[in-house]
């Protein structure tokens, strides 16, 4: 089990409240800076190609200004690839994106699309960006992001998080196994989407996995209690959830 479950935090909506007014105000680099000291391991944020959040200005001054390692969500796009090449974060996230959708509302079909996206993941990681594919917890999809040598997966998490009392067990389950079946192929796991206090404790107790990325249940909950608050609450959780993991396990 990876000793330190990492924090990355999802800024996107930070710049979403910004846009709504069209002004420079919140600024989502200010909220990486304080992300940044409130105990997140990483910043993530989304250039979507509509650019309804994250903005190119933004991209380049979380590379300039943040020390954190920046993972980019992007689109298989060309577009895309030439942004992160030219800025070469530290990891880069393929999501799939359709312009209708409010958020990213399911996992690439990486299994029905390796021919396409082999290209993507060899130009990234040629530059030493590391490369991660946003999944379904599901073995093909697990099996096919191996083969075409992604050294991390991201398993989206937000069938578990939205289940109700009833489904819950069994999506947690695939998860679980999930993230089991992705170490025993050599692969990082992360995890996330729609991840909130009260569905971070069994997500972050699966042993494999090595880092959770988390946004839109941050930004809202910062309306509430502050974002310094709301990070450092969501950091407590996960590490009493990983010692409740490591007490628990047999010797
Ligand atoms: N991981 C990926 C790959 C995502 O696309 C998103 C949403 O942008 C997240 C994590 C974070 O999801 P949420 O904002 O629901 O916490």
């Amino acid at each position: 089990m990876p000793e330190h479950l990492r924090l990355g935090v999802n800024i996107d909506h930070v710049a979403t409240i910004r846009n709504a007014r069209g002004g420079r105000h919140p600024d989502p680099v200010r909220a990486a800076r304080l992300a940044a000291a409130c105990g997140a391991d990483g910043i993530t944020a989304h250039l979507r190609e509509d650019r309804r959040h994250m903005t190119d200005g933004d991209i380049e001054r979380l590379i300039a200004d943040i020390e954190l390692p920046l993972n980019l969500e992007m689109a298989a796009t060309d577009e895309m690839l030439g942004i992160a090449l030219r800025h070469c974060p530290h990891a880069a996230c393929i999501v799939p994106e359709r312009r209708q959708e409010r958020t990213t509302e399911g996992g690439l079909d990486v299994a029905g699309g390796r021919d396409r996206l082999v290209r993507f993941v060899d130009a990234l990681s040629a530059k030493g960006i590391r490369v991660s594919l946003f999944i379904e917890p599901e073995a093909r999809q697990i099996e096919a992001a191996a083969a075409i040598g992604a050294p991390v997966v991201e398993l989206h998490t937000g069938a578990y998080c939205e289940a109700g009392a009833g489904d819950a067990p069994a999506q947690l389950a695939r998860l679980e196994a999930a993230a089991a079946a992705a170490a025993a192929l050599g692969l990082e796991c992360h995890a996330g989407h729609g991840i909130a206090f009260d569905s971070v404790g069994p997500i972050a107790r699966i042993p494999t996995l090595a880092e959770l990325n988390i946004g839109h249940f941050l930004i809202g909950e910062a309306i509430f209690d502050g974002l310094d608050r709301a990070i450092r609450r969501m950091r407590e959780l996960m590490d009493a959830a990983r010692r409740d993991e490591r007490a628990s396990a047999p010797a």
